[in-house]
């Protein structure tokens, strides 16, 4: 089993040393502009009688190092910097994404995609269409990121452990997502019966800004621990065929009244990828929330002229 990072940087290394850790696949590729990819590889290898493990992890600056991979994950591209938002990014990373997209269908076309470079919505949509791969194939990482700050935020305020804390966000990566209280759980109970709405409220918002309070003090960069955790967790899913659900962005094809985009939205992930996009009853505020969120995306799509 061989999984490939393309793009080095602090998401994509971390990653890929999160994964190298867990042990649980014999190959591990991280390919980037900057050879001093090949420095990173070499400084994880010599972790692994110490974690240990067994996985081999190479660096490459060559794009064919990627072939016969089941999984790539594409963290390439610029970052945000303090006081820039993820839609800022939008020139720079499609020009970024639609080389790599070329270089994926030539190298590794039977791969499944996790792509995590911001604006990610946009960004999914725009390497699933240059690609040319099957859209369950094509999965963007950002809402268990945004749903596990929010679980992070409901266990801290409830004094609770983390992982007892279930949660769900939809909607685009960045300001107009959609954190659903209802969907919310902490020990199967709905956190709407737990917090005061102004609680609720305050978890929320800062869970939509979490990712810019991060940037604010990083200064030169963008959250990479949460980022890389998020992908691991989807590439378990798959490597496992675990079928678990979790909010990701996908194709949609009229799921949710959403057309010729891609959206957070629970999905089902298993060995094939998107094995199913789970249709949930959302209040009539969330749905409304929902279709703001995918008219920014929409936008978005626009700017590019996709
Ligand atoms: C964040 C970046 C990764 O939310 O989009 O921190």
């Amino acid at each position: 089993m061989k999984v490939s990072f393309i793009g080095a940087g602090q998401v994509g290394a971390t990653a890929a040393y999160m994964l190298a850790s867990k042990d649980v696949v014999s190959e591990i590729v991280m390919v980037d502009i900057d050879d001093a990819v090949i420095g990173k590889a070499l400084d994880m290898m010599c972790c692994s009688p110490l974690v240990p493990f067994e996985s081999v992890i190479t660096g490459s600056t060559d794009y064919s190092s990627i072939a016969d991979s089941s999984l790539i994950v594409i963290t390439a591209g610029l970052a945000r910097k303090q006081g820039m938002t993820r839609e800022d990014l939008l020139a720079k990373n499609s020009a970024i994404m639609s080389s790599i997209a070329s270089s994926v269908k030539e190298h590794a076309p039977d791969a499944i995609c996790i792509i995590v470079t911001n604006p990610l919505d946009v960004m999914t949509y725009l390497f699933l269409k240059k690609s040319g791969l099957a859209k369950q194939r094509v999965i963007g990482m950002a809402g268990v990121l945004d749903s596990a700050r929010l679980r992070n935020f409901i266990a801290a305020e409830l004094k609770v452990s983390p992982a007892k804390v279930e949660g769900m966000v939809m909607g685009a990566h960045g300001d107009s997502m959609v954190p659903l209280p209802e969907l919310t759980l902490v020990d199967g109970k709905p956190i709407t019966s737990l917090l005061d709405a102004d609680a609720i409220a305050r978890l929320v918002e800062r869970t939509a800004k979490c990712g810019g309070e991060v940037v604010k003090y990083l200064k030169t960069g963008s959250a990479y621990y949460s980022p890389a955790a998020s992908i691991i967790e989807m590439v378990t899913a798959i490597l496992s065929d675990s079928s678990k659900m979790l909010p990701c962005s996908v194709f949609v094809s009229g799921e949710y009244g959403l057309f010729e985009m891609c959206m957070g939205l629970p999905v089902k992930l298993g060995k094939n990828g998107v094995a199913e996009i789970v249709e949930l009853d959302l209040s009539a505020e969330s749905s409304a929330l929902l279709k703001a969120s995918a008219e920014v995306t929409r936008a978005n799509i626009v700017e590019l002229g996709l």
